[in-house]
């Protein structure tokens, strides 16, 4: 089986950092969202992937590269604008031949893998599988309605009025019948050929559509509260590894990460915190759910359930939560004038005590 992974969206939600990274790269457990869906699809023995990116293509590349420090190879496929996940099937027609695959949506994060659902589709080998997940807001996903045996009977993209709380989420298995679908469809009122409605045109053709509800811990990485709430998920699992350095003074508590070269002094860890390979913590608080980047610095801080991203630094400023805190990002307190003082870029967010 190989695997097709769609990371050319543009994520507008996830401003300012989608200005200059793609959300796909965010780091979550301080590991890129795309490295964590390699390494899933790699765990159902998946070894060729189709990497479907866009106006991000260069840094996704320069982060996996042909996917050989992963055990596996990647195959890149540029779509030059958003035309909807159905338009990702036709134009990876090449990549994919004959073959089944999994259509994995490169922001989805599933901690507890998908060897099930996979071992299910392999057995069962119906024309497609999806995966479902009870949600509160179906009418913001694709909505599959399923009878009691597990056969999907319809599907449709963010109904306004849903039949069913079971939303489609981001992990779909297809055999070579999709690539009929995605040439019978037409683009939907959003103007995007969608791959709800190639499902549907499977179930109106008579084809076998399972559905397998998943009732794990999902989420997609879209904004700023999911990618807090996906560390932390993905951090509540962490194990203690020590490669840093930290002197007699330092306190850890639970589990902690010190990376390769990190160095942390006069401080108390309270795990799950990850600090990056190079990273210096100094007369510091760092609490539950923390995870700096590489080559951080942090001095006179207290931080607890955030994200840090490579180079940022913070200093002398107390009682940070649930932040994220870009790339070489500088947090520091005013030199004694008693104002602040704020360079911020676009589409940022702050929220400072009054
Ligand atoms: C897409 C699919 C939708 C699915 C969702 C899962 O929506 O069209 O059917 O439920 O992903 O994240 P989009 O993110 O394009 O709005």
């Amino acid at each position: 089986m190989k695997a097709l992974v769609l990371a050319g969206g543009a994520g507008t939600r996830l401003r300012p950092f989608s200005y200059s990274m793609p959300k796909q790269l965010m780091p979550i457990a301080n590991k890129p969202v795309l490295v964590h869906i390699v390494e899933t699809l790699r765990s159902i023995s998946v070894k060729q992937i189709g990497m479907i990116v866009g106006s991000h293509a260069d840094e996704i590349r320069s982060v996996l590269g042909d996917g050989s420090a992963f055990n596996v190879q990647i195959s890149y496929i540029v779509q030059d604008s958003p035309r909807g996940l159905a338009h990702c099937v036709q134009i990876a027609r090449g990549f994919l031949g004959d073959d089944d695959f999994v259509m994995y949506l490169g922001d989805n994060i599933l901690p507890e893998g998908i060897s099930e659902v996979a071992d299910e589709f392999r057995m069962g080998r119906p024309a497609a599988q999806v995966v479902l997940h009870k949600v509160p807001d179906p009418q913001a996903f694709g909505v599959a309605e399923v009878d009691p045996d597990g056969w999907v009977t319809a599907l449709v993209e963010k109904p306004k009025e849903p039949k069913t709380d079971l939303a489609l989420i981001g992990v779909y298995f297809f055999t070579p019948a999709i690539h009929q679908a995605v040439a019978a469809i037409k683009p939907s009122p959003r103007g995007e050929l969608e791959i709800t409605d190639a499902i549907q045109w499977l179930v109106s053709s008579g084809w076998k559509v399972r559905g397998h509800v998943y009732s794990g811990f999902w989420k997609d990485t879209g904004n700023v509260e999911d990618l807090l709430e996906c560390n932390r998920e993905l951090l509540d699992g962490l194990r203690t590894s020590i490669a840093g350095d930290f002197d007699a003074a330092t306190q850890f508590t639970g589990p902690v990460v010190l990376e390769a070269g990190a160095r942390v002094s006069r401080s108390r860890l309270v795990g799950p915190v990850i600090v990056g390979a190079g990273s210096i913590v100094e007369d510091s608080y760092l609490g539950p759910h923390t995870t700096v980047g590489r080559d951080c610095q942090l001095r006179q801080t207290s931080i607890d359930n955030s994200i840090l991203l490579n180079g940022a630094k913070v200093h002398q400023v107390r009682d940070i939560y649930g932040s994220i805190i870009g790339r070489f990002s500088i947090l520091s307190a005013s030199p004694g004038t008693g104002r602040n003082r704020l360079v911020v870029g676009d589409h940022t967010s702050l929220e400072v005590t009054g």
